[in-house]
């Protein structure tokens, strides 16, 4: 089969489309055939090799978190997916070195979800890293009811979801950006009110869901309140008795099918920026290494979707 794959650690250039060995099914494995992958930071920081020191692996490896595609086989312990199945995964590359920017991927088969029925299958590769991360966090904060909550990086991939979770869950929303073009995009994702490129108002919110590496806006949360963040890198500092939370997004397919069926249900929209072919993920990264992507990059396995 044929792979997108990380040579050496650098730019890139490293990435390069070529021949790689098919996967091996496990007992407990699902081979899926890929109908689509996605750009994540996490993808663009381990082929730079900004996370070598945290990887289980050296380079050549094939990068990838995200998949979405149809199972062409399961292993001989796999019950509840079968050929043929549309389905979609996360898997947790930088751990286990299987990725997904490759035309089949086996993973195990309790990370593997139904992929939701009312999407084009590509598209449905935009929900399992950015949903999960956005659905974990949001369940480390635990925000009461009714309260409010400040999510940065709004229109990005994680807050994108998060903005959307959090309405859904009956909480007060509000929204940091960067531009005033953004601002309508977050209010149509359900942002009760937005805030535009500088910091907002000290206390403002009862809690901060932190994506965009803004770790001083967590002064813009009430004496007493709660934080958590994503961005690893620019944790925020506990203060006036804000209690700080960090969380690492985690594989699990039973909570990725829950929320396919948010998807189905209406609940969640899936945003996609633009497609690309697997086989050009160097100009994908390139592309998302410039910033203001809006929704995913998807990478097809023959470039459209
Ligand atoms: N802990 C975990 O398990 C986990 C999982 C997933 C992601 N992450 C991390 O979470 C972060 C977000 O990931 P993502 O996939 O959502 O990335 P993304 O789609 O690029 O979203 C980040 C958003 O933040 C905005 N932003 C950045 N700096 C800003 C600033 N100074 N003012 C206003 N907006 C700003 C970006 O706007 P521009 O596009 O205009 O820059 C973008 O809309 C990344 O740091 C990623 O590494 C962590």
């Amino acid at each position: 089969m044929r792979a997108a794959q990380i040579s050496a650690y650098g730019p890139p250039e490293v990435l390069t489309w070529t021949r790689v060995p098919e996967p091996e099914v496990g007992p407990r494995d699902v081979l899926i055939r890929t109908a689509a992958s996605t750009v994540n930071p996490v993808d663009t920081l381990t082929r730079s090799g900004a996370l070598a020191e945290h990887a289980s692996f050296a380079p050549p490896t094939v990068p990838g978190w995200d998949v979405s595609g149809v199972v062409a086989a399961v292993g001989a312990r796999v019950s509840h997916l079968g050929e043929g199945d549309p389905v979609v995964a996360m898997t947790a590359h930088m751990a286990t070195g299987r990725g997904t920017y490759a035309e089949l991927v086996a993973l195990d088969a309790d990370i593997v979800a139904p992929a939701p029925a009312s999407v084009p299958l590509e598209r449905a590769a935009a929900l399992p890293l950015a949903g999960l991360t956005a659905h974990q966090a949001l369940e480390v904060l635990a925000p009461a009811a009714g309260s409010s909550l400040l999510i940065t990086g709004a229109v990005g991939a994680v807050g994108g979801f998060g903005v959307q979770l959090a309405r859904a869950a009956g909480l007060r929303v509000l929204a940091h950006v960067r531009t005033e073009g953004d601002a309508e995009h977050a209010r149509a994702l359900g942002a009760d009110e937005v805030f535009v490129a500088g910091p907002p108002p000290s206390g403002v919110a009862d809690a901060l869901f932190e994506t965009a590496g803004l770790p001083e806006y967590v002064g813009a949360v009430r004496d007493g309140g709660r934080a958590v963040s994503v961005v690893a890198t620019h944790p925020p500092a506990a203060e006036r008795g804000v209690e700080v939370r960090m969380s690492f997004v985690e594989q699990d397919g039973r909570r990725l099918a829950a929320l396919a069926e948010l998807v189905d249900a209406g609940a969640l929209t899936l945003r996609v920026d633009r497609v690309l072919p697997l086989s050009e993920a160097a100009k994908a990264h390139t592309l998302f290494e410039a910033g203001g992507t809006r929704g995913k990059i998807l990478l097809t396995a023959d470039g459209s979707a």
